[in-house]
């Protein structure tokens, strides 16, 4: 593949698999093309030779029709946290999560450019608790009913530099003497940042992959108290956590809400009524085996 659109290329997954995108690249002469409303926070992006990074506003139906001509494929990357309330999702989870990939499928469509592989959330189905979920699930359906050549990957929760998952809670173990947590038995199977970037990637040229969805999980899960223990002590700051009953830790993540950028919402919580794990085991698709936790934290949270 030559030509290849990432769209929400400039965040945390985005950026790893253009990284891995770029890499392979060096051995032909591929070009990767990255739109983003924020240059400015996606300079990182400006050393990597492949790359071409374009200020878009990729909700715009012609902005999107120019991005995609001569593309090879598109990589669908977009994804948001928080919304305000709303059924069955909030605006903003409608306008990220559903109404974009309508565009973005509805342009590929119109350009020719058949290959799609869009990332989603695993436990995201129509009658999931939290809009979040809901919205992923309606994104995959808006993906699956266009005429594309589609593989869809469905991540728990991604940890590795520069996550907004372990870091946080490594960052607020600095200044907290001790962690009130919501939904302390919630489960997780943290996948590698990597890991994930490498399935993607992978599956643009692994046609037996078209059609599919692949849940990707790391090789155990945790419980939510856990991870926050566990990044805490890595980062030199072992803290006590304390779990709150659940009407604190709704009063707690709707006091959040009110934040610019909440660490979490009442919709987080919603999520974590379900466990974000797949089976047993640590095997990912196109027969790489998942990293460990233990194998990659301590490299970026260790003081
Ligand atoms: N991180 C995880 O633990 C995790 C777990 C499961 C699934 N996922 C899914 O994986 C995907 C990537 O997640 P991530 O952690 O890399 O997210 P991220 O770091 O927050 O990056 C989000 C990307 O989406 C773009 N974006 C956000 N809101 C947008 C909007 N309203 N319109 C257009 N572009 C928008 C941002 O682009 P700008 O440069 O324009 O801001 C950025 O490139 C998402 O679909 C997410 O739901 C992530």
């Amino acid at each position: 593949m030559k030509n290849i659109l990432v769209i929400g290329g400039s965040g945390f997954l985005g950026s790893a698999t253009i990284g891995e995108l770029a890499r392979r690249a060096r051995y032909t002469d591929a070009c990767v093309s990255v739109p983003t409303r924020r240059p400015e926070r996606a300079r990182h992006l400006l050393v990597i030779p492949a790359v071409r990074l374009i200020a878009a506003d990729v909700h715009d139906p012609l902005v999107l029709a120019g991005l995609m001509r001569g593309q090879d494929a598109v990589i669908s990357l977009v994804g948001i946290l928080g919304s305000a309330e709303g059924e069955p999702y909030g605006k903003d989870f409608a306008r990220a999560h559903v109404e974009l990939p309508r565009k973005i499928a509805a342009a590929a469509t119109q350009a020719g450019v058949r290959r799609v592989v869009h990332v989603s959330a695993l436990q995201a189905v129509a009658d999931a608790p939290s809009g979040y979920l809901r919205s992923k699930a309606a994104g995959e359906a808006v993906f699956r009913a266009a005429e594309l050549d589609l593989t869809i990957f469905r991540p728990s929760v991604i940890f590795g530099q520069g996550d907004s998952f372990l870091t946080l809670f490594a960052g607020l173990a600095k200044i907290a003497p001790f962690f009130p947590l919501a939904s302390p038995t919630a489960r997780f199977a943290p996948v590698w940042v990597d890991d994930v970037a490498n399935c993607v990637v992978d599956s643009l040229t692994a046609i037996e992959s078209i059609g599919k969805s692949y849940n990707l999980c790391g090789p155990q899960q945790y419980s939510l108290r856990e991870l926050v223990q566990y990044a805490s002590a890595v980062s030199g700051h072992p803290r006590m956590v304390v779990g709150l009953p659940d009407p604190i830790a709704w009063l707690q993540a709707w006091i959040m809400e009110f934040l610019p950028e909440p660490p979490m919402t009442r919709d987080n919580l919603r999520s974590m009524r379900v466990d974000s794990v797949c089976g047993e085991g640590s095997m990912l698709p196109f027969g790489r085996k998942a990293a460990a936790l233990e194998a990659i934290a301590p490299g970026y949270l260790a003081p």
